[in-house]
């Protein structure tokens, strides 16, 4: 691979802003200095620093966002704005793109990647992955027995489609409003809200907090992200079997 396209892939800038760091002197290859952009490396064997640091070679690149309320997960709208524009710092942006979808109005956990593979595994029906939300919903729901969707899921009559089976716990009741985590395996849109509708409860407020062994960082306040670590990065690849 070029110099300039391993600088420019490992999100040091764009084509001429590598070119002009290699020209400049400052990039070395196995402790040589390589001032030509198109000088040829291996990237997973030749040591490359630049300022006499370390560049750790990435393939992919991969973060946890906490969505916050207002933005869409897509990567351009009209109207709103993106998940997206919360990374517009980051130089590899136009190679990350959202794993799933939140509504505008969910909050939560998002993965962000350039991973196209992982994204697939992810949301792909196959690889039964648990998605996890904390829901706050209006009125009383301590009367429902829920333990029944856990063997049979539920129809949904308005949108005439049963879903798979999928858990709830019930952390707090009161007559006005109640909080219970909800755990599917299916990414059909609006699920949690339909499924509460169904039930005859509104959605007043939903987080997802966990997408199969990965947990939202509660360090994270909304609009924040962080970079996974290698071993929720070896963590989340081991759950979908790669
Ligand atoms: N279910 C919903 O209704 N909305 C979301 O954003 C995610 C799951």
């Amino acid at each position: 691979m070029r110099l300039d396209r391993f600088l420019v892939n490992q999100g040091f800038g764009s084509r001429k802003e590598v070119q002009k760091l290699i020209k400049s002197g400052v990039v070395k290859v196995n402790e040589e200095v390589i001032d030509d952009p198109s000088y040829h490396i291996d990237p997973n064997k030749d040591i490359v620093n630049i300022d006499g640091e370390e560049i750790e070679y990435k393939e992919n690149f991969y973060f946890m966002l906490n969505k916050p309320k207002g933005y869409i997960t897509a990567a351009y709208d009209e109207k709103y704005p993106t998940v997206m524009d919360l990374f517009s710092s980051e130089p590899m942006i136009d190679k990350l793109f959202p794993i799933g979808r939140l509504d505008i109005d969910t909050e939560g956990l998002l993965i962000i990647t350039s991973d196209g593979q992982l994204a697939h595994r992810i949301t792909h029906p196959k690889w039964n992955i648990e998605k996890e939300y904390f829901v706050i919903v209006d009125g009383d729901v301590s009367d429902i027995d829920f333990s029944r969707y856990e063997k049979e899921g539920i129809y949904l009559k308005k949108e005439k489609y049963k879903t798979k089976p999928f858990k709830v716990e019930v952390l707090k009741t009161s007559p006005e409003e109640s909080e219970i985590l909800i755990t599917i395996t299916e990414g059909k849109y609006h699920i949690i809200k339909n499924i509460m509708s169904e039930l005859k409860h509104e959605v007043l407020y939903l987080k997802r907090v966990r997408i199969g062994p990965l947990r939202l960082d509660e360090d994270l306040a909304p609009g924040e992200y962080r970079e996974l670590t290698k071993e929720e990065i070896d963590m989340i690849k081991r759950s979908v079997k790669m």
